[in-house]
């Protein structure tokens, strides 16, 4: 199976599986929840599900409403059952670091509204040990962002300003994102806890104790699951 087809097959079963009607569902941003996105709509259409969704992203929301998605505000919603959404790398015990398609702020924030958390990726993105693949990316205002930067690097990577076009990327909030590489993230925890006390800073990539539920689709074609 190609990467392409990998992200479909794991999406397609995530929006299958944990899907009902009734629901209000918390889509993801990126290349995998794209999928799962498209699939949710199909499920709408075909058998005329009644559910609401939440995005975390523009371009999320965007793509929802063209697949004829209903998308309702973060805060316009009681209770999301169930959030879809992709990963950049899983460890063995479900943390992960999310981030590097430009969402992670939204993404936490709806996750952590989210009774069940299901990620979806390819098995490119499992690894040991967090960051041993992947920058850890980390939003920080533009105001003083270099001073931020400094701070970042304090901590032991190297942090480089995200860029689209030879321009700063900004985030639907507004903001900057430093992709900081580690050699690896040995303790995320006490990394989490170091970074988010830099001012300037406004969250990091680092998503602990967030997934209900992981599901990895491998080459040979079978899709295996962690968590519950
Ligand atoms: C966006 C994210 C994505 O979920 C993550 O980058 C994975 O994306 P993709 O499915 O395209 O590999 O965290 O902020």
């Amino acid at each position: 199976m190609s990467n392409d087809e990998m992200k479909k097959a794991v999406a397609e079963k995530a929006v299958n599986e944990y899907v009902k009607d009734g629901m209000t569902v918390g889509l993801g941003t990126g290349s995998t929840a794209y999928y799962a996105i498209k699939r949710l709509g199909e499920r709408v259409k075909e058998e005329g599900l009644k559910i609401e969704c939440t995005a975390t992203s523009v371009r999320s929301e965007e793509l929802a409403k063209e697949f004829g998605l209903v998308v309702l505000d973060v805060d316009d919603v009681d209770h999301i059952d169930v959030t879809i959404d992709g990963a950049d790398e899983v460890d063995p015990n479900m943390q992960l670091i999310k981030g590097l398609g430009g969402a992670l702020i939204r993404e936490k924030i709806v996750a952590a509204a989210s009774e069940r958390e299901v990620i979806i990726v390819d098995e490119t993105k499992l690894v040991d040990v967090l960051g041993t693949k992947c920058p850890l990316p980390v939003e920080v205002l533009k105001f003083g962002h270099k001073k931020t930067k400094f701070a970042l690097e304090l901590q032991g990577c190297e942090a480089k300003l995200r860029t689209v076009d030879q321009q700063p990327f900004v985030t639907d909030n507004g903001n900057y994102i430093y992709d900081c590489k580690f050699d690896s993230i040995q303790n995320p925890f006490f990394l989490e806890s170091r970074i988010n006390v830099i001012p300037g800073t406004v969250d990091n990539g680092l998503f602990l104790n967030t997934a209900t539920t992981v599901l990895v689709s491998h080459k040979d074609g079978t899709i295996t699951k962690m968590g519950e």
